[in-house]
């Protein structure tokens, strides 16, 4: 499957200079999207997932079929404000802007395997952030799983001690 094929590539959205890659096209169609959930989910069961971890709002869409496909839990980190019980929070910067971070204080167990889900990377923040709420409740980061990677910003810079696993990756 050339996932890419699926892929729309939107200049100067949000902002100008941003070279927007847009998943709804792969989202919309069924073979595509179970395709690229399918192999995300051998990736997560090749490192033993207890759990899935996913941002709002893209990791989402990665994530739960994933977590769902495994049988196993799926846990969302939110941006402030979101979550209605007790949290741990991080504040990040990415790509375009800076916000916060949270997950339920509950949501993981110490010692729990947990591979984080997300549709792109691009500076890593978001992921950093994530990874960052994870281990502060105990969970193992076994793993980084998404379906795009944006070379240029180097995310994988930052994300050196982690595993990771991408479906497509643009260099430019
Ligand atoms: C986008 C994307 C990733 C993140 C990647 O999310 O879905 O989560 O940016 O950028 P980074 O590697 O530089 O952090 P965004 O915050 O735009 O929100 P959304 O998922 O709610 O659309
Ligand atoms: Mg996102």
């Amino acid at each position: 499957m050339n996932y890419k094929d699926y892929i729309e590539i939107v200049n100067d959205f949000p902002s100008e200079g941003i070279v927007f890659k847009d998943i709804t096209p792969l989202m919309a169609n069924g073979e595509a999207y179970r395709a690229a959930v399918h192999d995300i989910a051998e990736y997560a069961k090749e490192k033993h997932a207890d759990v899935i971890v996913g941002p709002e709002a893209r990791g989402f869409v990665v994530g739960c079929p994933v977590a769902y496909s495994l049988g196993v839990g799926f846990v969302p980190v939110r941006k402030e404000g979101k979550l209605p019980r007790e949290v741990v929070k991080v504040s990040y910067g990415k790509e375009y802007g800076k916000d916060v971070l949270t997950l339920h204080k509950d949501a993981i167990q110490p010692g729990q395997k947990v591979i984080i889900t997300d549709d792109l990377l691009a500076t890593g923040g978001t992921i950093k952030a994530t990874i960052e709420l994870v281990e502060k409740l105990g969970g193992i980061v076994v793993g980084l799983a998404f379906m795009i990677e944006l070379t240029q910003l180097k995310g994988r810079e930052k994300l050196d001690n982690y595993d990771i696993f991408t479906l497509m990756q643009y260099y430019d």
